[in-house]
């Protein structure tokens, strides 16, 4: 998304040139900021106090009475040092935040290039939490000026869309990358709760699945770390009860202990050599002083044979973490052999000549097909590298800071 952003900047200054190119090549179009300003108010803000913020296009045709919520990624902040750091970047503040966004993949508004979605009312809304929008507290220290308000940006966003048109929605889908993806986990049944009963509600967690896993040196740094994040920011209060009610606060933040309990039918999207956690989940900087990781992590291919055979393990625990869910007709699952990291927003994964397939099914199609009751999708594909179909991610070493 760091990308999309500075795509955009360069777009200010060409805007025509790149308009045309950019819809050639299916990259998508761009969308105007809404600020929220009434959350101010009820005090659900970014972290440094300003309005939470989302671009919407509006639905047309068959697709008017239908909603697309696309939740924006970026991972979290733990403690104060990391949030103070994030506070004045556009993931803390929608001062930041460019004011054009590119829609692309399953928010593009044409047919050929998203198949199920292209014509509903769509909403990039942007994150600027640093908790997947679970944050509650209400203390602001006026040392630091932090917000740690995810909660309730959440529900003042939710409200602001019913109001422009979502509560006569015929179809809604809650959808989102990344820590994204998580959010779409962790509110998917307080999403369906805020619709109308007569509306078919889903949920698609895209690059979300995060596991509990121990990291090379045998530390379980992700759940030290997802500790923090609901401590810093009081979360416990605002993740799912059925989840809280048996097991510590802080593992209500891993997809793998919540969504048996999810009753609103959930696709988990996700890559089994996910990029993002083999970076900052398996490997991160922490747990590998000696940087034997380094290049393994930036491009898979230069992974040793050890170091893919940790992978394959890491792949298998993420698979134990689904099949601890039980099997449910209504759950989709698209389960890549490939090192990526969110697949629903780029054009190239989402759906275009060569995107990624199982069972020669791109994305956009399993989803639609899904979303519409038209068949069932549930596939994991064999190990690495036996999927042809990926576009592997080759990491700029500037990008990603991580956790
Ligand atoms: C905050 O979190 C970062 C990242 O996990 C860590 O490196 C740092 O030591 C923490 N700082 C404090 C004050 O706890």
């Amino acid at each position: 998304m760091m990308v999309v952003d500075t795509k955009t900047k360069r777009c200010l200054y060409l805007q025509l040139v790149c308009l045309l190119l950019s819809t050639l090549k299916g990259e998508g179009f761009y969308m105007g900021i809404t600020y929220v300003q009434n959350a101010v108010a009820k005090g659900a803000v970014c972290l440094d106090g300003s309005p939470p913020a989302y671009h919407l296009d509006k639905g047309f045709g068959t697709g008017i009475n239908n909603w697309l919520v696309q939740i924006e990624g970026g991972g979290w902040c733990n403690n104060v040092t990391t949030c103070l750091v994030r506070k004045n970047t556009r993931l803390g503040s929608s001062k930041q935040m460019v004011k054009q966004l590119a829609f692309s993949g399953i928010l593009h508004k044409e047919e050929t290039f998203n198949p199920d979605f292209y014509n509903w009312n769509r909403v990039k809304v942007r994150y600027c939490d640093g908790s997947s929008f679970t944050g509650d507290v209400e203390a602001v220290n006026p040392a630091t000026n932090l917000h740690f308000r995810g909660a309730r940006i959440w529900t003042a966003v939710i409200e602001d869309l019913l109001e422009k048109g979502m509560k006569t929605a015929k179809n809604a889908l809650l959808s989102g990358c990344s820590a994204g993806g998580l959010t779409s986990i962790l509110h998917c049944d307080g999403f369906r709760a805020l619709l109308p009963t007569t509306t078919k509600v889903k949920c698609l967690s895209d690059a979300g699945y995060f596991i509990n896993a121990k990291d090379v040196s045998g530390v379980e740094h992700i759940r030290a770390y997802y500790n923090d994040v609901i401590t810093t920011h009081g979360s416990a209060k605002n993740l799912p009860v059925s989840c809280t009610s048996r097991l510590n606060p802080s593992m209500c933040f891993f997809p793998q202990y919540l969504a048996q309990n999810i009753r609103t039918p959930l696709f988990i999207l996700n890559a089994a050599y996910d990029s993002w956690q083999i970076k900052n989940i398996l490997a991160p900087a922490v747990a590998d002083p000696h940087g034997y990781w380094h290049d393994c992590k930036l491009d898979v291919t230069k992974c040793s044979p050890a170091q893919l055979k940790t992978m394959q393990s890491y792949r298998l625990g993420l698979l134990h973490a689904l099949a601890g869910l039980g099997k449910s007709p209504s759950r989709g699952l698209f389960i890549n052999s490939c090192y990526t990291h969110c697949q629903s927003e780029m054009q190239e994964t989402w759906f275009s000549a060569d995107s990624p397939v199982l069972n020669k099914i791109p994305i956009a199609k399993a989803v639609g097909e899904w979303y519409y009751d038209r068949a069932p999708f549930q596939k994991i594909d064999c190990p690495y590298p036996c999927d042809k179909s990926c576009h592997n991610r080759v990491y700029d070493p500037n990008e990603h800071p991580g956790v």
